[in-house]
């Protein structure tokens, strides 16, 4: 399973992409705002300054898929907005939101060539209307799935099938990633990536045992050594 970082904050990408495993990063305009970027408008046109040398500078610290946010209501405002960060970095992957606007979208950057992640993903049913238009990467939010009191890993395993029942080529994209579980669960039904908060990924590393196994170690080859 590929694991991607879902963070705009460069500090947190660069130690992340120095740990060998990271294979793509996600953001999104709340991320963006979190890492102290100023909001940007809905005209393309202001998609440029901070949020444009941001998206570049992390497409130079991660060589895989870079997810950049469209934020307009309508097909015609994304597509625009997604032309423009397509040609900054052939990695960027255009997100669009999984409304009728957003698959209109979708199906237009197919046949240009760009490509995109549909995001705001809560059901099979938009996982198999993502995979139709021929999304490169599909987002169901986990997470805030859970958060709602719904099971998100039974919503995970439904898309999971749907995907291979009709060899889709969208990859799934297990998001709003909340704890170490959760990339276990998603990694063990299939799905083909996960991005997850920084404080998750470097969690993963970590197991109380391993630490007292180290300890042990060390303090026996000093005593191995006298
Ligand atoms: C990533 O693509 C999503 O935007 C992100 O995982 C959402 O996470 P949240 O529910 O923690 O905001």
């Amino acid at each position: 399973m590929k694991l991607f970082i879902d963070s705009a904050k460069l500090d947190e990408i660069k130690t992340a992409a120095s740990w060998g495993i990271l294979d793509g990063v996600t953001t999104n305009p709340t991320l963006i705002m979190q890492a102290g970027m100023p909001a940007r408008n809905a005209s393309p046109s202001d998609a440029g300054g901070d949020f444009k040398k941001t998206i570049l500078a992390i497409t130079k610290m991660v060589n895989g898929p870079i997810s950049a946010e469209t934020v307009s209501p309508d097909a015609a405002g994304m597509i625009k907005e997604g032309k423009e960060f397509a040609a900054w970095h052939k990695n960027i992957h255009v997100k669009v939101p999984c409304t009728s606007e957003g698959i209109k979208a979708v199906k237009e950057f197919r046949k240009l060539g760009i490509k995109t992640n549909v995001t705001l993903v809560f059901s099979a049913n938009q996982v198999l209307l993502a995979a139709k238009s021929g999304a490169t990467l599909i987002s169901p939010f986990v997470g805030r799935l859970v958060d709602a009191g719904e099971d998100g890993m039974a919503m995970i395993a439904e898309a999971m099938h749907i995907i291979k029942n009709y060899n889709f080529t969208s990859q799934l994209l297990v998001a709003s990633v909340r704890d170490t579980r959760m990339v276990t669960d998603a990694a063990v039904l299939g799905a083909h990536i996960a991005t997850c908060p920084f404080k998750v990924l470097e969690a993963m590393f970590k197991h109380p045992l391993t630490d007292k196994g180290i300890e042990k170690f060390l303090a026996d080859w000093a005593k191995a050594k006298k």
